[in-house]
């Protein structure tokens, strides 16, 4: 019998407990058993009770809780690779050679480093006498599928990813509270969105609210001149009528210098133009609640794939990552979209902004 692994990892994101219950239920149809790994890579770590079997029910209403029901954490030990080795002893003691991850591109390369160091993992681990040459045989190769779980919709190679359409919702709704205190004082918002190192969120969010501006790092504001745009833009709205101004900054955004532009930054330019401003930090809210019904889909249709992924592969496939393209699940080679990603972020440090608009796939930034 097939014996499937899957874990979440990295920042928890919408949509992930209903990857899970989808692996689950989809490898148990098809007569795998299929364990979960509790707290991520810690729990692969750690072994023993932290990857558990799971039956159809365990998995019931899984669709629209939020969060990430079997834990996750940003581990350092797996980076280690004794860490990996310690992982590959404790899947093969449970019979385990396929492992779903669902995470952010940080999780899934390593998830991909380590099925490429399995064969010489497992040769150790006999080596060091934790097993025979016959106990480990039938585990000669380890396969892997991505799936991609995060709010920032950072990955190459796929139009979204699980929670980033909840996180969109969330950023929506909070500001639509704060446009109504803000006309009742006539204020300026400056409202910060979480998404690391992409403008997805923050621009998504502008254009949805009707915010005034928006700053994203991948198309950096003019260094030193920005201000006065702003200023222009912001009044040019007041003059028209509009009684507050909303203005959403990512938290990674840069001026064409690559300097970071605070909220703080912001706030001192409006404060300047004789606004009354306040900033808010979203934060984590945004990273809670239930899944929207397009992350509770996505992570359906991609969790069912990746459990045909595995039964499909051989040793010589690529490990993949189930993404969305054009409205079909497709499967890509995942060290494609992580090399693709990986070059949005050479672009913005060599200051190469349109480049770094037209890797991100998001065509309409300009
Ligand atoms: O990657 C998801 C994310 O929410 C980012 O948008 C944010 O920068 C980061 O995680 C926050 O991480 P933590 O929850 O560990 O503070």
């Amino acid at each position: 019998k097939k014996k499937i692994a899957v874990m979440t990892s990295g920042g928890d994101s919408p949509g992930m407990n209903a990857a899970v219950r989808a692996v689950v239920r989809t490898g148990i149809h098809f007569g795998c058993d299929v364990f979960a790994v509790y707290e991520g890579y810690e729990g692969l770590l750690k072994g023993g009770n932290y990857l558990r079997k799971m039956e159809w029910e365990d998995v019931r209403g899984w669709l629209s809780e939020g969060g990430t029901l079997i834990g996750t954490a940003r581990c350092m030990e797996f980076k280690e690779r004794w860490g990996r080795k310690q992982a590959a002893g404790n899947l093969i003691s449970q019979g385990i050679d396929a492992l779903i991850v669902c995470g952010g591109d940080g999780s899934l390369t390593g998830a991909d480093l380590f099925r490429h160091e399995w064969p010489s993992l497992v040769e150790e681990l006999v080596k060091d006498g934790k097993f025979t040459k016959e106990q480990v045989e039938p585990y000669k190769n380890l396969t892997m599928v991505g799936l991609v779980g995060s709010i920032d919709n950072d990955m190459a190679g796929t139009d979204s990813t699980i929670g980033a359409y909840s996180a969109l919702e969330r950023i929506c709704e909070m500001v639509d509270y704060i446009d109504e205190t803000a006309k009742s004082h006539s204020r300026a918002f400056v409202v910060e969105v979480m998404g690391r190192h992409c403008g997805w969120l923050a621009l998504m969010a502008g254009i949805a609210t009707g915010a005034d501006y928006i700053f994203i790092p991948e198309r950096a504001v003019p260094h030193g001149k920005w201000q006065d745009e702003l200023k222009e833009v912001c009044q040019r709205h007041r003059n028209k009528g509009r009684r507050n101004n909303t203005v959403i900054v990512a938290e990674g955004a840069l001026d064409d210098l690559l300097n970071p532009v605070t909220t703080e930054d912001v706030k001192n330019v409006l404060v300047d133009l004789g606004l009354d401003t306040k900033v808010t930090i979203l934060g984590h809210v945004q990273r809670g609640g239930t899944a929207v019904a397009h992350d509770r889909w996505l992570a359906t249709l991609q969790g069912v794939d990746s459990v045909k992924a595995v039964l499909e592969m051989t040793p010589s496939t690529p490990s993949p990552l189930i993404g969305i393209l054009e409205n079909k699940i497709i499967r890509k080679p995942l060290v494609e979209s992580v090399e693709a990603t990986k070059s949005v972020a050479t672009a913005i440090a060599n200051k190469d902004f349109d480049a770094a608009i037209s890797k991100r796939d998001t065509e309409f930034i300009e």
